[in-house]
């Protein structure tokens, strides 16, 4: 019997292309390589698979040129690159990474907080340049973390990981704001008060965006969400670019209503706003909140165990999508 055919569209880890190697035919990408939206509709002919970072948009206009796919598998968590409803239309499964990325990027989430809200990069371009010439006493002062108060808006797997190193680990007041509350026991172990946006707004030191990205959250954070932060915050995106207005947030650094900002997401990446860019108080890293080797490992063996869980027991083990299984089943 033919193999199923598919694309890998990211270079990834021979071990991870060895083992789907046993089940399918695959086209694997050269590293460095992103491919155009046209190059991918072009690699995906007769391909029945393929496995995407979580940047590869997956629209109604690729699902009509490359009929005989047949599944999409993210080793992402976030899956704003699916078109989803056109997908589920066409009849081809979506799954994501969750779960195996979520202590590693609650990890990058604090350390981002941590250096910017200890304004770490910022000292450490000014000792490589040449200018430390004497200690002083207010040489880089920031804010403090231990026993402040951290705001979590989006409280999934990975804000729940972030608010248990606030409140276990430095003693932090942790609030947080998400579509749902969540339930006591949950609270409890996270030491988390549920509070509305606003009281998130203006009562966090340091706020993290963890939200699941979607077009309902597109400048979430724009310069009215600004305004009502606490004078003198820090804010910190680990999410996706698009939830806030960075023009807004440029100007709000600019005059110093913000301490400083982190950010490991922008909304054109990766390419980065210019205003962000000239600012020293923003801590700007490449979208690496994952970026452990065992994670990053993890997270594409798991967009690998769905492809494989699909084609050989017609199931998945995280569909976005699993309508579309009922639906075939
Ligand atoms: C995710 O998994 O969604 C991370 O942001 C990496 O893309």
């Amino acid at each position: 019997m033919n193999k199923p055919q598919l694309l890998i569209a990211r270079d990834v880890y021979p071990a991870v292309v060895e083992k789907l190697e046993q089940v399918f035919e695959v086209e694997t990408t050269p590293e460095g390589v992103v491919w155009t939206p046209a190059q991918l509709i072009e690699r995906l002919q007769g391909k029945d698979a393929v496995l995407t970072s979580g940047s590869e948009r997956i629209d109604a206009g690729l699902l009509q040129a490359c009929p005989q796919l047949k599944i999409v598998a993210n080793l992402a968590v976030g899956y704003n690159n699916f078109d989803l409803s056109a997908m589920t239309a066409a009849g081809v499964l979506g799954t994501n990474a969750p779960g195996v990325l979520t202590e590693t990027t609650a990890d990058f989430g604090f350390a981002l907080l941590m250096a910017t809200a200890r304004r770490v990069t910022e000292s450490e371009h000014f000792l490589r340049a040449g200018r430390w010439k004497q200690w002083s006493l207010s040489l880089f002062t920031g804010a403090d973390v231990h026993g402040s108060t951290l705001g979590i808006l989006g409280m999934g797997r990975i804000g729940q990981a972030i608010a248990r190193r606030g409140a276990h680990g430095f003693g932090m007041r942790v609030i947080y704001h998400n579509r749902s509350q969540l339930d006591a026991a949950t609270e409890e172990a996270c030491r988390a008060s549920y509070v509305s946006q606003d009281e998130l707004l203006s009562q966090a030191d340091h706020l993290v965006l963890v939200l699941p990205y979607s077009p309902d959250v597109y400048h979430l954070i724009d310069a009215g969400a600004l305004a009502k932060m606490k004078p003198g915050a820090t804010l910190i995106n680990i999410a996706r670019g698009g939830i806030v207005d960075e023009d807004a947030l440029a100007a709000a650094l600019r005059e110093g209503r913000l301490a400083a900002a982190g950010l490991d997401v922008f909304e054109g990446e990766p390419a980065v706003n210019p205003s962000l860019l000239s600012l020293s108080n923003v801590v700007l890293t490449p979208h690496i909140a994952s970026a452990s080797v065992p994670t990053r490992l993890a997270m594409v063996m798991l967009a690998a165990d769905n492809l494989l869980a699909f084609f050989l027991e017609g199931k998945a083990l995280t569909p976005v999508n699993p309508e579309v299984l009922k639906n075939s089943g």
